[in-house]
């Protein structure tokens, strides 16, 4: 289960400021501040679930994860019908593998897998590219997320 620290609305707008963002409108809803575990959907999981320490990415706005939220009514879970909501990879006609990106991106797997790691994969590509300038410079090299698999899915 979630354990968590809730906070309301108010501590809400602030949390928008520190991220840059000016909130158009005001919106009652409870963030979980503390570590989120997030469990597959799966009936049988291969792996360990991932717990999620959510307010270590406050950096980002909200919408970078929350990419449908419309900043009016409260933010749904990532497994929210229609969503990435599918259990196991969905499968075509001919029993392979779909193709087809949009269902893909239904299989939640995917979804985390491609958000998570492509984040964190994405800001190493950075330092990389800024370590390989060998132009002096004071800029520190940004804080990453894990991208292995046990790092997140921490044993077997
Ligand atoms: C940045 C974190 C992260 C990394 C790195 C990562 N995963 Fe995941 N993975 C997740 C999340 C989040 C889920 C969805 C929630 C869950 O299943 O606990 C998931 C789900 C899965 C699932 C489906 C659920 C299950 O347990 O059957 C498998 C299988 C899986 N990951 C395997 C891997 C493998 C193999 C690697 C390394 C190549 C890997 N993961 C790396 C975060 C990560
Ligand atoms: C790096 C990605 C990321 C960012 C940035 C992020 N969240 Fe989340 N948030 C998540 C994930 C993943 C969950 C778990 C959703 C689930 O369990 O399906 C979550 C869960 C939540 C929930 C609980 C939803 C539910 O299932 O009831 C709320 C509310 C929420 N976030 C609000 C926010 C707010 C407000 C911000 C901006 C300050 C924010 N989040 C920023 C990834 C993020
Ligand atoms: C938009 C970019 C982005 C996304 C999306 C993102 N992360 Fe991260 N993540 C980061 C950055 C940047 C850090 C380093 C933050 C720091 O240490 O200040 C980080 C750190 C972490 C850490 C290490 C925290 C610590 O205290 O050392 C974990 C674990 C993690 N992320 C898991 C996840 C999982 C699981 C998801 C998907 C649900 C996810 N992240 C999505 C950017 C992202």
């Amino acid at each position: 289960m979630r354990k968590n620290l809730w906070i309301a609305a108010a501590a809400l707008i602030g949390l928008g400021l520190i991220g840059g963002t000016v909130w158009a409108a005001e919106v009652e809803m409870c963030v979980p501040m503390g570590t989120i575990t997030l469990e597959p959907l799966s009936a049988e999981a291969k792996r360990v679930s991932v717990e999620f320490p959510h307010a270590v990415h406050f950096g980002y706005s909200c919408q970078q994860c929350h990419h449908t939220w419309d900043r009016e009514s409260t933010i749904s879970g990532c497994s929210t019908q229609g969503c990435h909501d599918l259990a196991e990879l969905p499968k075509g006609e001919d029993g392979r593998p779909s193709k087809d990106a949009a269902l893909q991106a239904r299989y939640f797997k995917n979804a985390y897998h491609s958000m998570c790691i492509g984040c964190h994969k994405a800001v190493n590509q950075e330092n990389r590219k800024l370590q390989a300038t060998r132009i002096p410079t004071d800029q520190k090299l940004a804080a990453s997320g894990p991208t292995g698999c046990i790092q997140c899915h921490p044993t077997e």
